[in-house]
């Protein structure tokens, strides 16, 4: 099983394993959306113990997790939020679920500077609140009274992020630029003024935000509120 960052290209596959599993479906462009802006954060899970017969054959997408970080978070702290995840049945209990989260989770912080990461999820999906809360360490924050198109409340969840924090390296969220050393061929210019002169005008660009594609944000075919 390989667990790999997603591509564009797999949108599709992504798409049929979320209609596959779950009743919160979203229109090809918001797939589009997170893979562009926070290209980090959404992994899938491709079996890839029979390889593709022709160059044709598509990834055998097995499970996936659909990622963002919150573009104008309430309480102004950066954080993560996981917009959809799902493993298909023939490849469940195999951890696969645990390890997208994890992945996601370390991009979040070590991108991005997320302090939290939060979802929602069915008051009545059990295998999913095992995985949060057991699993995991998420903690319940508040329920979300019929959060889903069919009238169900949800569980709004919240996961610190602290522990990932302390392991990963100095996270950007301070704005600073940071020392991304020697160009490559410049052995043996130290010293040399025109070197100098171009890392002083090197700056540091902000991923993920401020893209101008909140116009693109669909949230959900089935439901207005779900995400
Ligand atoms: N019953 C009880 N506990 C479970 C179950 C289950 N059916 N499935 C997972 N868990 C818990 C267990 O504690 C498990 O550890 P264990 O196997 O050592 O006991 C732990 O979660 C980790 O399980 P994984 O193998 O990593 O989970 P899996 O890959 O099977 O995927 C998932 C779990 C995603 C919930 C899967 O069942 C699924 O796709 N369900 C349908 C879609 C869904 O509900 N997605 C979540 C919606 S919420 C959202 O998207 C934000």
């Amino acid at each position: 099983m390989d667990i790999r960052v997603l591509r564009s290209s797999d949108i599709p596959h992504v798409q049929t394993a979320n209609i596959t599993n779950l009743p919160e479906n979203y229109f090809c462009k918001y797939y589009l959306y997170h893979a562009l802006s926070w290209p980090q954060l959404s992994y899938v899970a491709v079996d890839v113990s029979r390889p593709p017969k022709t160059p044709y054959d598509p990834p055998r997408i097995v499970g996936y997790v659909l990622a963002k970080m919150e573009e104008e978070p309430a309480d102004g702290v950066p954080h993560g939020h996981i917009t959809s995840l799902s493993v298909m049945r023939t490849h469940r209990r195999l951890g696969l679920a645990e390890k997208l989260m994890r992945q996601s989770q370390r991009a979040m912080v070590e991108t991005f500077g997320a302090r939290y990461v939060s979802l929602h999820v069915r008051v009545s999906n059990v295998a999913a609140l095992r995985l949060y809360r057991d699993t995991l360490g998420f903690e319940v924050e508040k329920v979300e009274s019929k959060y889903y198109a069919d009238g169900e409340d949800a569980y709004s969840m919240k996961m610190d992020l602290a522990f990932l924090r302390e392991k990963a390296p100095e996270s950007d969220d301070d704005g600073e630029a940071q020392d991304e050393g020697d160009e490559v061929g410049s052995a043996g210019k130290q010293g040399d003024g025109e070197s100098e002169k171009k890392k002083e005008k090197m700056m540091k660009v902000k991923v993920g935000r401020s893209l101008g594609v909140g116009d693109l944000v669909e949230k959900n075919e089935s439901t207005t509120k779900a995400s």
